[in-house]
């Protein structure tokens, strides 16, 4: 269904970002026939590239980051998008955009730029008059580096822009099997009355990636994986899993739930957290070397053991894993039912348990281990099997069809749908939650456990499951 005709301002538009992820993703809604040949892209940053520039300038981007396809509608796209230069803490250019928007057609601002000019262009937008009562605006991560700097973004744009005009991004909640986990939790009568810990022995959620942290290794060091995963993305992977059915699936009604999951978090204990930094390999440099800062103690992993307490979840352990360089670019959320009280199998000494792994990537996809009869003749003998329930086959539809996240996320700015967007008082509480455990390291002066490349981190992450009987989930 195609959103209505908008005008789309990116602030940052020679970014890495836009070249990567927004533009290619724009037009490949503008192929699918989402986006109407109407509305229009304007890109600005301070550079007086000009619009013929950031055309030709797009039009590698879509070749090198868009799809393989583009076919002769590349053309087409770029007609759509235009380019103003403007000096975001100066005058210049404000009126030029403001000359470019049309009365009539959404009208949103993506902040593709450090969070230090979110101030400065919020209030531009509002002293020139560009930016009215029913425009967005959107803001990409980090949000704050801690609760005092998210509290003062959120002040500085509240100052501008109401909390429904306000879309904070965080690109794991557009991706696919994120919002399947909630039609598979909220959309079958299956797994709700099991969802809690009378049948669920703990839930451990993994985002593990092959690359390392490249050129950004500036802003990583002083982010580490908690800032930059665990905060946001995994915060949200736990909320969505955790949350208390929303009465509706609309904006507030789910976002008033996540809220809850975090204000329940339990503090961690020290020893519930490992942290990890990735060494030299006999091909690549150490994690120290790469960011080049020899005595760094930011973590490029972490491992951590976390409670919520709650009737729901009253001992239930909730494993969080994250990191660079490992085995393999694999992220999932496994649910690990209880075992069987009895068996009623003589001579099956096997544990079988059922697990729901929800696969974020590779190989996007849910499904549910069983346990069977294995066939054959050899007497009763059980076997557990996943039982597949994406049925993307079933639909029929390719993967390649699936809308990436950014797409999917700019998609709903434009129809208002702010479901699937971080409220400030979320983003808040997480940083509440997070910043006594990061003190904590930083007064203890933890230094990060080395792991080898291509590894699964260390080995006292193992631990952390081992000594209470459990075990991870393959990286694979
Ligand atoms: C970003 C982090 O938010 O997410 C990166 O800053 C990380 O460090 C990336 O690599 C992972 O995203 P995805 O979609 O590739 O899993």
């Amino acid at each position: 269904i195609p959103v209505d005709r908008f005008d789309l301002v990116i602030f940052g538009a020679t970014g890495d970002l836009a070249r990567r992820k927004i533009l290619p993703g724009l037009f490949r809604r503008f192929v699918a026939g989402q986006m109407t040949p109407d509305s229009r892209i304007i890109g600005s940053a301070r550079s007086p590239l000009g619009a013929e520039g950031w055309r030709s300038m797009i039009r590698e981007a879509i070749h090198e980051f868009g799809p393989a396809e583009s076919g002769d509608r590349i053309d087409a796209f770029l007609g759509c998008l235009d380019y103003v230069t403007v000096d975001a803490t100066g005058d210049g250019g404000w009126a030029d955009l403001k000359a470019l928007l049309r009365e009539g057609a959404v009208r949103a601002f993506y902040f593709s730029v450090a969070p230090s000019l979110f101030g400065p262009l919020a209030e531009r937008l509002r002293q020139h008059g560009i930016a009215g009562a029913d425009s967005r605006i959107v803001v990409e991560k980090p949000f704050g580096r801690d609760l005092e700097s998210a509290r003062a973004l959120n002040r500085t744009l509240s100052e501008h822009f109401g909390e429904g005009q306000i879309y904070r991004i965080d690109h794991y909640l557009g991706k696919e099997t994120v919002q399947n986990l909630m039609a598979v939790r909220f959309g079958n009568l299956l797994f709700e009355p099991l969802w809690n810990n009378h049948y669920i022995d703990h839930i451990q959620i993994t985002v593990a990636e092959t690359v390392g942290v490249g050129g950004r290794g500036e802003y990583y060091d002083k982010s580490g994986a908690m800032r930059d995963m665990v905060q946001n993305h995994l915060m949200q992977l736990l909320c969505l899993i955790a949350m208390e059915p929303p009465s509706r699936f609309e904006a507030d009604a789910v976002r008033d739930e996540k809220l809850k999951v975090i204000r329940a978090l339990r503090p961690v204990p020290a020893h519930h957290i490992v942290r990890g930094q990735y060494d030299a390999s006999d091909s690549s440099p150490s994690y120290r070397e790469e960011v080049g800062n020899p005595r760094s103690f930011t973590e490029s992993f972490i491992a951590l053991r976390v409670e919520i307490a709650n009737w729901r979840w009253a001992g239930v352990p909730f494993y969080l894993r994250t990191g660079k360089k490992l085995r393999a670019r694999h992220s999932e959320i496994a649910v690990v039912f209880k075992d069987l009280g009895h068996t009623i199998f003589e001579g099956d000494e096997r544990r079988h348990r059922n697990i729901l792994s929800i696969r974020l990537q590779p190989n996007e996809g849910i499904d549910l281990t069983v346990t069977i009869k294995e066939p054959g003749q050899g007497g009763m003998r059980l076997v557990d099997v996943p039982l597949d329930m994406t049925f993307a086959q079933a639909l029929g539809k390719e993967a390649a069809s699936v809308p990436d996240a950014y797409e999917r996320l700019i998609m709903d700015v434009i129809r208002g749908n702010q479901t699937l967007f971080m409220r400030g008082d979320e983003v808040e509480a997480a940083w509440a939650w997070t910043d006594p455990l990061i003190a904590g390291w930083e007064a203890r002066h933890d230094v990060p456990k080395l792991y080898d490349q291509g590894s699964s981190g260390p080995d006292d992450a193992l631990m952390l499951l081992h000594r209470e009987g459990r075990r991870w989930r393959d990286i694979r």
